[in-house]
């Protein structure tokens, strides 16, 4: 569906009550900046630089709603003590002009990095793969109880960020965290009116995402990251993202953020490349952490090898594009300036980036003053391996961070 009269991805843009000052979105990428479930002083240096090199969003990567609802403990979890460190983080953001959005989630029982007590919730009952690694080896599926507990966490996870100072909220439903558990055929195996059609999984999240609007959508845009497709046998198809999309337009989503893949069964799908794991070995291994190390090893063996391909999820967010009719980012593989003018052309209203700001936080302005037309990123996926690193996610091409900000909380004077 080219157009001739699309937007340059350097327009503004309007998603429910939020403008933008252009459309170009730093995507979620767990930048395990934080203390004690609190953002460092890293963080707030991670997102201003990214403001300051020209997106028009930032979004802080998973802030869980929930204490048991982080993956590892590097992570943000949202209450009330958060909020004078969420302010200086969003002022930062603000005071170079760009908007910044929460990744609101949890992760059910996708807990690689941590035990949580008791089983974990999920969708369905049973054995957990992805807790092995820390000894979270049982789930078990949701009742009405745990659906309203958390469905109100979720509320509460976006007053918090509206207090906070965010402009948007984004629920996760992709990747395999606990909204996902619900949509994918891989994890849901439920036969009440949350399992079953395409329509039933999706029942849980929509049902949350309207929540949340209700609470918040005046004030802050609601967007939600979905999986175009799980992108592996008896996953979702990719004709159940196009009804996942449906219904989240019927909830009342502002804009969806398309992404794919599970953290679990399909990493590759999601990063359209193999991860790195001679870099993630080494630095599970610096950690102390050989458990995990040995079964990513382990898992790795079994992926199929793939060479990375620019705007790999175009042909599935295409569907989703020709079949809803609600703002859409695009996401997967933008790599140059010629991308996201394609993606625009194509219909999306946004254009969502991770390795290649990770990579160089200012390419915005860059592509803007014609210094770049595309970006240095290699996609050699060394920066998810820091994930597990006390200093933070970081380009493995680029100068390290500065582990010391990351020991000092955000709110800290100094
Ligand atoms: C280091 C790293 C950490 C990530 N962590 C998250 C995360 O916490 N939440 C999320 O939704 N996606 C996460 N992702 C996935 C990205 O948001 C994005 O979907 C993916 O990298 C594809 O976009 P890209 O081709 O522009 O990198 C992460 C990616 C990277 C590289």
């Amino acid at each position: 569906m080219a157009s001739t009269t699309a937007p340059t991805p350097f327009d503004p843009v309007t998603i429910g009550p939020l403008t933008l000052r252009n459309r170009f979105i730093k995507s979620g990428a767990n930048e395990a900046m934080c203390l004690d479930g609190k953002p460092t002083k890293a963080l707030v240096k991670h997102h201003r630089d990214l403001a300051a090199g020209g997106v028009g969003m930032t979004t802080v990567a998973y802030m869980a709603v929930a204490k048991v609802g982080r993956t590892l403990p590097n992570q943000i979890w949202m209450r009330p003590e958060v909020i004078p460190d969420l302010r200086v983080l969003t002022q930062a953001v603000h005071d170079e002009g760009a908007a910044i959005s929460a990744q609101i989630t949890h992760g059910g029982s996708f807990v690689t990095g941590m035990k949580v007590p008791g089983r974990t919730i999920s969708s369905s009952s049973g054995f957990n793969p992805a807790g092995l690694m820390k000894g979270n080896i049982l789930q078990r599926a949701m009742n009405e109880e745990d659906m309203a507990r958390v469905e109100a966490e979720f509320v509460q996870a976006a007053e918090l960020a509206r207090e906070g100072g965010f402009d948007a909220v984004e629920l996760h439903m992709g990747h395999g965290y606990l909204l996902n558990q619900f949509i994918s055929p891989l994890s849901n195996r439920r036969t009440d009116e949350y399992g079953g059609s395409a329509e039933n999984r999706v029942r849980f999240p929509a049902r949350v995402l309207a929540a949340v609007k209700r609470a918040v959508g005046e004030d802050m845009a609601v967007l939600a990251k979905i999986n175009v497709a799980d992108g592996t046998r008896r996953g979702a198809t990719a004709e159940d993202g196009v009804v996942t999309a449906a219904a989240l337009q019927a909830a009342g989503a502002d804009m969806l953020v398309l992404s794919g893949g599970r953290n679990v069964e399909s990493t590759w799908f999601m990063f359209g490349s193999n991860m790195n794991r001679e870099i993630i070995a080494r630095v599970l291994k610096q950690q102390g952490e050989w458990i995990t190390a040995l079964m990513m090893k382990a898992a790795a063996s079994s992926e199929p090898k793939i060479d990375f391909k620019p705007m790999y999820f175009l042909e599935y967010s295409r569907k989703i594009r020709a079949a809803v009719d609600m703002p859409l980012a695009y996401l997967g593989g933008a790599r140059s300036l010629a991308h996201a003018e394609q993606s625009l052309a194509e219909g999306f209203d946004c254009v969502v980036m991770a390795r290649p700001l990770i990579h160089d936080p200012a390419l915005v302005n860059k592509l803007r003053s014609g210094e770049v037309t595309e970006s240095g990123c290699d996609n050699c996926n060394g920066c998810v391996a820091y994930i597990y690193h006390p200093a933070g996610t970081w380009c493995v091409h680029n100068p390290p961070n500065d582990p010391v900000l990351n020991t000092i909380p955000a709110a800290a004077v100094q």
